[in-house]
């Protein structure tokens, strides 16, 4: 990959919330893929959607009628204007997120939903999991993201994981288990990441979209 001379700040976004669940260490996982691969100029920082106090959507006004350029004081709440500032702090995203019922959790749309301008023009890389990897899920998010005007990766990441055991399988080994992490990797999914990743350094890359 060729290096910009910026500093780009990419927020891994954990997008589940439910307690306990598998997100955190499918997070953990793609960090740990992706931070050696990425040039030095690019950070990489999990950013869970469970910890941002958020309600269902509860603004009174629609976000893309505020000031393109800030939008944050705008809103009517303090829980948007911290979410305004969080998301306004990242050059670019990876959503990593599980699948639900042939779509993408609740609580990831509803974050979505919460802002615009802080996502407009933003890239972003897709990363799902689910019993077949959640490609019901990478489609619908893919979605949103247009409806956001971001620029999403190509190229999605799609995880297979063991629904029934997978959850006990990581209490007991703390993180993603090798033997796992093996069957990914020859089913290539670890190339998919790097393809993914290097499709979001070239997005990054490229002049900010106009507001
Ligand atoms: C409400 C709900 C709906 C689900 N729907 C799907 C689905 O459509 N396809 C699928 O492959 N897995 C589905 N699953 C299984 C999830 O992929 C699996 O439980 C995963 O661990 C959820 O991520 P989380 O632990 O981070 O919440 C569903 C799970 C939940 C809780």
């Amino acid at each position: 990959m060729t290096p910009s001379t910026d500093n780009k700040k990419i927020a891994i976004i954990s997008c589940s919330t439910r307690v306990p669940r598998v997100n955190p260490y499918i997070s953990t996982y793609i960090q740990s893929v992706v931070a050696p691969l990425a040039p030095s100029n690019v950070s990489f920082t999990i950013l869970d959607i469970a910890d941002q106090g958020l309600p269902l959507y509860d603004e009174p006004a629609v976000p893309s009628t505020f000031p393109p350029s800030d939008p944050t004081p705008h809103y009517a709440h303090a829980h948007t204007r911290a979410w305004s500032s969080v998301i306004s702090s990242y050059d670019g995203f990876i959503f990593v997120t599980p699948q639900y019922n042939w779509s993408v959790p609740a609580s990831l749309k509803n974050a979505l939903d919460y802002l615009f301008y802080e996502w407009k023009g933003k890239p972003a890389a897709i990363v799902t999991y689910g019993g077949h990897g959640g490609n019901k899920a990478a489609e619908h998010l893919r979605g949103i993201l247009g409806g956001l005007r971001m620029q999403a990766a190509a190229t999605n990441v799609l995880l297979p994981i063991p629904v029934r055991t997978f959850m006990q399988t990581l209490q007991e080994h703390g993180k993603v288990p090798e033997d796992q992490i093996k069957v990914w990797r020859e089913a290539g999914v670890e190339d998919r990441i790097q393809e993914s990743l290097e499709q979001l350094v070239q997005l990054l890359q490229q002049p900010p979209a106009e507001k």
